[in-house]
């Protein structure tokens, strides 16, 4: 449908029907990522965790990761990729509409991760900021967020960051070494701004299943646990940390990722061949073959940096994103797809006209 809005639309501007199709739509116009400098191997993890470069890279393909050092709160981490973010959008802190953050990580418990970026970044105007959280799944329901907000004219510049520092989650120690080898840290941010041609976030979808909420949680602090949120005993229980059943997460990963690249496909009337890269959630190179292997697809087009990075949760996408337009896996006009799967269960996927 071809709809012209009237904030694009100046009265004898001349605007080809091309761009008409593209006007309400909303673009990356910047993207950045940042990891800590911190690499930590497999092999650092033998001794803490019993566990061996070998089980790790045979069950998950991971080689190493990175952790922040002792001390340096997510946003820390976050902040050189949103300030590099905005600079290559072209726009300035103060430009920004609206700031929204994706963790499972954030700096305090509450408030939010976003507002303060919107402080450390220097925004000296009242935006809206704010987090969400929908763990591995977060960056593309980010996008969908985001791309709504630009598409019903609300907002013109959107900083959209997927960070988390998971190293401060995991237990690391032998009994938790089924999910403390699999993450890493790290982050991505993009601004979003109305397209001006072709490039644009051609479509979203995301989608939950609350049967899945056990199978990979974090429970405290919680209000489950009444009336302290955490305490000794809590953590004496271990509800602090991630509990993960990873067999399970791997069935339904499998499933839900090639169902939702392929509603992502068929919404936009597309096929595989039209398609140069696919960037899903990095949380098992197993995940990544068998979900290929199920789309009739080569590895070709599927991104892999797991063996770099871990599961950086909120982050792998933008990170795999940078990554790939940096090696020129895609480049302007391509057609990428995105897709995700985690704790919820949440799953997603996304369309981008680059
Ligand atoms: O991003 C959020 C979504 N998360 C995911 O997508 C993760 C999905 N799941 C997975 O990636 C995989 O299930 C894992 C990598 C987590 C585990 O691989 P698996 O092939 O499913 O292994 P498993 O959990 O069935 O464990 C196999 C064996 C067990 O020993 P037994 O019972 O066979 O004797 C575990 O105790 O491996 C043992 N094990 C380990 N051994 C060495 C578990 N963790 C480790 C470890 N090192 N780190």
């Amino acid at each position: 449908m071809i709809i012209a809005s009237s904030r694009c639309t100046k009265p004898g501007l001349q605007i080809s029907s091309q761009v008409l199709l593209y006007m309400n739509k909303a673009k990356i116009a910047g993207i950045a990522y940042n990891v800590p400098d911190r690499v930590v191997t497999n092999h650092d993890l033998e001794d803490m965790m019993d566990t061996t470069d070998e089980w790790i890279q045979t069950r998950s393909g991971i080689k190493e990761r990175r952790w922040v050092e002792d001390g340096m709160p997510n946003s820390d981490m976050a902040l050189p990729a949103c300030k590099e973010a905005i600079e290559n959008a072209g726009i300035k802190p103060d430009d920004l509409d609206a700031i929204i953050v994706g963790t499972v990580s954030s700096d305090y418990n509450f408030p939010g991760m976003a507002p303060i970026i919107q402080q450390k970044l220097g925004v000296t105007t009242n935006i809206s900021a704010f987090d969400i959280s929908a763990a591995c799944s977060a960056f593309i329901y980010l996008l969908e967020i985001g791309s709504q907000f630009i598409q019903t004219g609300k907002y013109k510049n959107i900083l959209l960051v997927g960070s988390d520092v998971m190293s401060c989650l995991l237990d690391k120690t032998p009994a938790g070494r089924a999910t403390g080898v699999l993450f890493g840290d790290g982050a991505g941010a993009v601004v979003l701004q109305p397209t001006d041609d072709e490039s644009c976030i051609l479509s979203t979808h995301t989608y939950a299943n609350g049967k899945g909420v056990e199978m990979l949680h974090a429970k405290a602090p919680g209000s489950m646990f009444y009336p302290n949120r955490i305490d000794a005993e809590v953590i004496a229980q271990g509800h602090h940390l991630p509990v993960q059943n990873g067999r399970e997460v791997f069935k339904n990963a499998v499933v839900r990722m090639p169902e939702a690249i392929n509603f992502a496909l068929e919404h936009n009337n597309l096929s595989l061949e039209d398609v140069s890269l696919v960037i899903a959630h990095q949380a098992n190179y197993r995940i990544l073959q068998t979900s290929a292997k199920r789309m009739g697809m080569s590895m070709d087009k599927m991104y892999v940096n797991i063996h770099k990075y871990g599961n950086t949760t909120a982050a792998t996408i933008p990170i795999a994103m940078c990554e790939a337009l940096e090696e020129g896996k895609f480049t302007k006009g391509d057609i990428i797809i995105l897709t995700a799967f985690g704790a919820g269960y949440t799953w997603a996927s996304a369309a981008i006209r680059w």
